[in-house]
C-alpha cells in the first residue's frame, strides 16, 4: 500500500512510522510513506503556506495554492488513483470498521491541517472523505494521520505475525472487545491466572474467552452490544457473567 502525505510536518510522520509494526511494514515493503511538505510549493523567499483570515479573528488559515500545488505533485507521483482524506475534529469518527476499509485500498493521500485550518475552497474541491479520531483538538493532524497510517498499516497482508494476528483485537470481527490476556508466571503475589487457561481444555477456553470478551463490553462499552447481533448462546454467557458478578464468583480479567 502506498500513502502519501500533505503535511508542514513530514519528517514528524517519517519518525512516528519508522518504528515497531509500521516500520516493519515499510522494511518488507508492504507500505510505502511519502511525505510532501507545503512550503515546498510555496512562493517568496518566506514561502508562505498560511495568511490572516478574511473576516478577522485570531489564528492563520492555510492558503489553497501551496497546498493544491502540493496535492497535486503527490497525485502524479502513482499513476493509481487516490482518494484525498483529510484529518479534522470535525471528520467522521475512525472506527476499526474504517480502518479496514481503508486499509483495503491500494493507495491514500492524507490531507493534515495546522492552525485555525485550511481554505474551505481547497476543501471543497480537492478533499473526498473528512476523518477524526476523536472528540478533541489537536494542534495539527499528524498525529491523527499517524495513527491512522498505524491502524492501516497492521492490518496489510504479512505486517503481523501470527502470533499478532488482527483477528482476535478488540473492535475486530463482531465489534466487541477483547478479553483479558495472561502469560508466566501462572502464580504471583499481583494474583492467579484463571484455572480455565491453564485446564488444556479448548472448548472451555474458547468459550470463556468470548464469556469474557461480551463481559468486558457490557461492562466498559455496552454501546457496542448493540450492533454485535448477539446469538442466544452469546446471550446465555453474558448472563452468566453478570450472576458470576453479583455473586462475587467472577475471574478478575
Ligand atoms: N486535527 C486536529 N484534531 C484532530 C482530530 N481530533 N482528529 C483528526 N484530525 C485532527
Amino acid at each position: 500500500m502506498r500513502i502519501d502525505v500533505v503535511s508542514l510536518f513530514p519528517e514528524f510522520i517519517a519518525q512516528c512510522a519508522g518504528f515497531g509494526v509500521v516500520g516493519r511494514a515499510q522494511e518488507r515493503a508492504l507500505l510505502s510513506l511519502h511525505g510532501w511538505n507545503p512550503r515546498d510549493h510555496a512562493d517568496g523567499g518566506y514561502r508562505r503556506v498560511d495568511d490572516r483570515p478574511f473576516g478577522g479573528g485570531p489564528g492563520m488559515v492555510m492558503m489553497i495554492d501551496p497546498r493544491q500545488a502540493c496535492l497535486a505533485a503527490a497525485r502524479a507521483a502513482d499513476p493509481a488513483p487516490v482518494p484525498v482524506v483529510y484529518l479534522t475534529p470535525q471528520g467522521v469518527p475512525l472506527n476499526q470498521r474504517k480502518v479496514r476499509e481503508l486499509a483495503s485500498r491500494p493507495r491514500l493521500l492524507l490531507l493534515c491541517g495546522r492552525y485555525e485550518g485550511v481554505d474551505e475552497r481547497l476543501l471543497a474541491a480537492e478533499v473526498d472523505e473528512e476523518i477524526s479520531i476523536g472528540d478533541y483538538v489537536l494542534s495539527g493532524g499528524e498525529l491523527a494521520a499517524a495513527v491512522l497510517i498505524d491502524a492501516v498499516a497492521r492490518l496489510q497482508e504479512g505486517v503481523l505475525n501470527d502470533a499478532e494476528s488482527a483477528v482476535q483485537d478488540s473492535f475486530e470481527g463482531d465489534g466487541l472487545l477483547d478479553c483479558p490476556h495472561y502469560t508466566h508466571p501462572a502464580s504471583h503475589p499481583l494474583g492467579e491466572v484463571p484455572g480455565v487457561l491453564r485446564s488444556g481444555d479448548h472448548a472451555a477456553i474458547a468459550r470463556w474467552r468470548r464469556q469474557q470478551s461480551l463481559g468486558r463490553t457490557w461492562l466498559r462499552r455496552p454501546d457496542l452490544l448493540d450492533e454485535a447481533g448477539l446469538s442466544r448462546a452469546d446471550r446465555a454467557l453474558l448472563e452468566a457473567f453478570c450472576q458470576q458478578l453479583l455473586s462475587g464468583t467472577h475471574e478478575p480479567g
